[in-house]
């Protein structure tokens, strides 16, 4: 059998694990036309989550939109027609919705290479964008009319960096008008998308139901991996997956890259495991050596020290004179610009996003 397993992009089945309830719950948000913030740490998995959700969906007409990369409103109105031909897979059809419903652009219209299917794609003149973002959002109202409509905007945090303050809120007057749409916005950058939907002062605030992206549980990885391998006729004991999944501390994608590593030994050791880990790292190193390099020798100490303790008694006067910290200041001061650059994250403790990078941080300490 060829190797299940994978670690870069969208994951389908069968290198897609569970995530059953939260299926069901954003099923039934969907369904009853609820505003979605879907958010978590990088590579979790919402977009292997949302594919999967919006795949086969009965009953709900699905648009999925990323923004990854785009920086203007150009890129942000070039990505909505791409994700409204995705409805239309006749490309006379998509000419007459898009030619019936948008009149102050030019839209032409092309196949794309790779699927073979019709895109629509606007010509922008040096004009006011605002009428064409308009008519595409009662485009999108007039296909919910006869069913309702699911569209995702993935990396939504994006739309905050295009320097036009105004925007927000013009978008926000369509959303919230659209009863029979869900819109589902996803992405990592806490920070940014807290502050879009959480400050008061700004137009997204309260328009969707936070929904934050956990980790899968390690009983529904053994499920899976043990499942995996069954099918392959072969056995793998329990005790190695969740010896894997705690090291990657449960995160999908190192949980993949270890048993994508891992497939073709025969008999999995935990020597086996050792050396899967120390060759991760090694792939590592050049990334983890720029990011080191690029802090300051305080930011260096603080994450030694998150990565020595746990992030537990942070500012004991032992830890911090262990690190030859002189004030509790000095490493608070650190730790929020560890926020910012979302290396570090706190819940009830500080700790490390990256567990591969706070391995790396243990072994050089
Ligand atoms: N349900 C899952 N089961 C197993 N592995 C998963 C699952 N979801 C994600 N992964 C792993 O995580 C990787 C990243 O998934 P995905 O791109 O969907 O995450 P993301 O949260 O959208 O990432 P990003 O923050 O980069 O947008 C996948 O390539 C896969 O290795
Ligand atoms: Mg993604």
């Amino acid at each position: 059998m060829k190797n299940p397993f994978s670690f870069s992009g969208i994951v389908e089945d069968p290198a897609f694990c569970d995530r059953e309830k939260e299926q069901t719950d954003l099923t039934r948000l969907i369904e009853n036309s609820q505003n979605i913030l879907l958010y978590s740490h990088r590579r979790f998995g919402k977009t292997s989550l949302i594919n999967r959700i919006f795949k086969d969906f009965k009953g709900v007409v699905t648009i999925y939109i990323d923004l990854y990369g785009t920086t203007s409103i150009e890129d942000f109105i070039t990505e909505l027609f791409k994700g409204i031909s995705s409805v239309e897979s006749k490309m006379d059809k998509l000419v007459k919705l898009i030619r019936e419903k948008i009149n102050s652009l030019t839209v032409n219209f092309s196949i794309d290479i790779y699927t073979g299917a019709p895109v629509a794609i606007p010509v922008f003149a040096p004009v006011d964008k605002r009428p064409a973002i308009d008519e595409i959002f009662a485009l999108l109202e007039s296909l919910s009319q006869n069913k309702k409509l699911a569209v995702a905007f993935d990396e939504f945090q994006e739309i905050s960096k295009y320097g036009e303050a105004a925007f927000e809120k013009h978008l926000r007057k369509s959303i919230q008008r659209h009863n029979n749409i869900s819109y589902v916005f996803a992405g990592s950058q806490k920070h940014l998308l807290a502050e879009m939907f959480a400050n008061s002062n700004r137009a997204f605030y309260k328009l969707a139901t936070s929904y934050p992206l956990k980790k899968i549980n390690t009983e529904d990885y053994v499920a899976w991996i043990i499942r995996l391998y069954r099918k392959d006729k072969r056995k793998i004991s329990k005790r190695y997956i969740e010896n894997v999944v705690s090291r990657c501390e449960n995160h999908p994608m190192y949980v993949q890259e270890f048993f994508f590593n891992l497939w073709d030994v025969p008999n999995i050791s935990i020597e086996d495991i050792d050396r899967v880990e120390s060759n991760i790292l090694k792939n590592r190193e050049a990334e983890f050596i720029n990011i080191w390099e690029s802090l300051t020798l305080n930011q260096r100490k603080a994450l030694k020290l998150i990565a020595a303790t746990g992030g537990k008694n942070i500012y004991s006067a032992n830890n911090l004179s262990r690190l030859g910290f002189r004030s509790a200041s000095q490493i608070s001061k650190a730790l929020e610009l560890l926020l910012k650059k979302e290396l570090v994250s706190r819940n009830d403790l500080y700790s490390i996003q990256d567990v591969l990078f706070k391995r790396w941080i243990e072994k050089i300490s």
